[in-house]
């Protein structure tokens, strides 16, 4: 009776809509934004795509709503195809968006609409159909900051000749650098900045949810406010903190079947000793960068951790070098996809070599895991940057930047040493407990601030209802 109760309340409180992005590090966020909504009490459907569509049974409490599109090609995902499959989307799913949604609607008191920052075809959506609407962004704060900046520098003159601009700090963003803003590496920075200015010109009309926390960002967030973002901020991360603290479910939305044998690999190591690496689900390392990696982690004499999505056995195959081979069978654990969060958690962790995605920085961050970066595409420069010079809490791996990104022979042996051995990473060991510790209370003290942000957040929805 107290369910029936509760889910007639539920259902007069009204749906909230979440428009997700088919893309791990963007699904992940919106669902566990979706968990703790739930639990606040609104009922949730989530719209999606037919590609990398998240599994409804790991979500029992969710409504799922697909909606048509184009067919996508089956090549992976990759940092080539990003830019290309965001933009047919928003070119394609209008229509079938909001034909989903008046049928939805039909059945269901639909309250707001949530859209991931990449699904901006979805404001005109919600438009169009008088929903109120709100917009999730799963990048940092500084990230969007730096397109706003990006876009008004565009139009200097000379701005085209990038070299003389490279090493020079972005106005207003300390610690940015014009290199480090995603159309400085990327092939296609036309097109790139066609969709930024895209993302950076929607105005969903109750406000932004940010996946970050006060105490990482305070001054970039009330910058972005005073300066573009007029509506209501809401920083409520990290969501999959927030989704532990505040709901009860925690449910994989996971595209590749996580390996749990690696866990019981790191019980066997000792505290602190293991250094975990993986690269999220998009960026990649090539045959020849694999081979150098093998090397250099063998070298290291530090047991490592290594997520390889493409197909492990290729170290293997591409590593010829018996020496090499032996080594990883000693001390590495090779797998296509870890349960990431809980690989952080072990005490066994004692450093973590990433891509930068915002994702994996929180995660490491909320597990007080120091860094190695080596960020590829998109915001991961600038989280990079972040970790290494305003956090301090990583250090950036040296790249040859005419060769290929390449690593400099006997860099990986230096970056693994200073961060698990030496003196320099024991301090970033400290510094990194310390954030974890403002981030753990930004989420579990009533009055800190994500457990604020979301209260205003749910009191906002809750207008609505009246
Ligand atoms: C993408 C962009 O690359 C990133 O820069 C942006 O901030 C978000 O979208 P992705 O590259 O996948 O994301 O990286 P990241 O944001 O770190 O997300 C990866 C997610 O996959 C994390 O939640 C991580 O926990 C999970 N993961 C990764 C696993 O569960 N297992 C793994 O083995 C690797």
């Amino acid at each position: 009776d107290m369910e029936k109760q509760r889910d007639g309340e539920r259902w007069r409180k009204g749906v909230v809509v979440l428009v997700a992005a088919p893309f791990q590090g963007h699904l992940t966020p919106m669902l566990e934004l979706g968990s703790i909504l739930h639990s606040r009490g609104f009922s949730i459907t989530v719209a999606h795509t037919l590609f990398n569509p998240p599994n409804p049974s790991n979500h029992p409490h969710f409504s799922f709503l697909p909606f048509s599109h184009p067919q996508h090609s089956n090549t992976p995902i990759s940092s080539h195809n990003l830019t290309t499959i965001t933009s047919t989307l928003n070119t394609n799913c209008a229509s079938p968006l909001k034909h989903s949604l008046l049928l939805h609607m039909n059945q269901h008191n639909v309250l707001c609409l949530i859209y991931d920052g990449l699904m901006h075809f979805a404001d005109s959506v919600a438009r169009q159909l008088n929903i109120p609407s709100l917009l999730l962004r799963t990048t940092s704060v500084t990230n969007l900051l730096a397109y706003h900046a990006l876009l008004h520098q565009q139009n200097l003159p000379n701005f085209k000749d990038r070299e003389g601009w490279r090493e020079m700090e972005v106005p207003n963003l300390e610690a940015v650098r014009f290199k480090d803003l995603p159309n400085f590496n990327c092939p296609d920075s036309e097109a790139l900045l066609k969709q930024l200015k895209k993302t950076v010109g929607v105005r969903p009309s109750l406000g932004v949810i940010f996946n970050t926390v006060e105490c990482l960002e305070a001054q970039y967030i009330n910058k972005l406010h005073q300066q573009y973002l007029k509506v209501p901020i809401f920083a409520i991360g990290p969501l999959h903190l927030m989704a532990r603290q505040h709901s009860s479910s925690s449910s994989s939305s996971s595209f590749l079947k996580e390996d749990y044998t690696c866990i019981d690999w790191l019980n066997k190591q000792s505290p602190r000793s293991v250094l975990y690496l993986s690269l999220g689900s998009i960026a990649s390392w090539d045959q020849k960068q694999l081979t150098q990696m093998a090397r250099g982690l063998v070298n290291c004499n530090q047991p490592f951790l290594w997520v390889v999505r493409a197909n492990h056995n290729i170290i293997v195959n591409v590593v010829g070098d018996e020496e090499v081979k032996k080594g990883i069978e000693e001390r590495g654990c090779v797998v296509r996809w870890a349960p990431q969060k809980e690989v952080l958690a072990h005490e066994a962790v004692g450093g973590f070599w990433s891509h930068c995605g915002w994702n994996s920085t929180l995660e490491s961050m909320s597990e007080g895991v120091p860094m190695i970066c080596q960020p590829y595409f998109g915001d991961q420069t600038i989280n990079s940057r972040l970790l290494t010079h305003v956090w301090k809490l990583g250090l950036q791996i040296q790249y040859n930047n005419n060769n290929n990104n390449a690593i400099e022979e006997g860099e990986i042996e230096k970056a693994v040493t200073r961060l698990l051995v030496d003196e320099e990473g024991k301090e970033m060991w400290k510094r990194a407990q310390e954030m974890k510790h403002h981030i753990r209370q930004a989420v579990t003290q009533p009055a800190a601030s994500s457990y604020n942000a979301l209260d205003s957040l749910v009191h906002h929805l809750l207008s609505l209802c009246l």
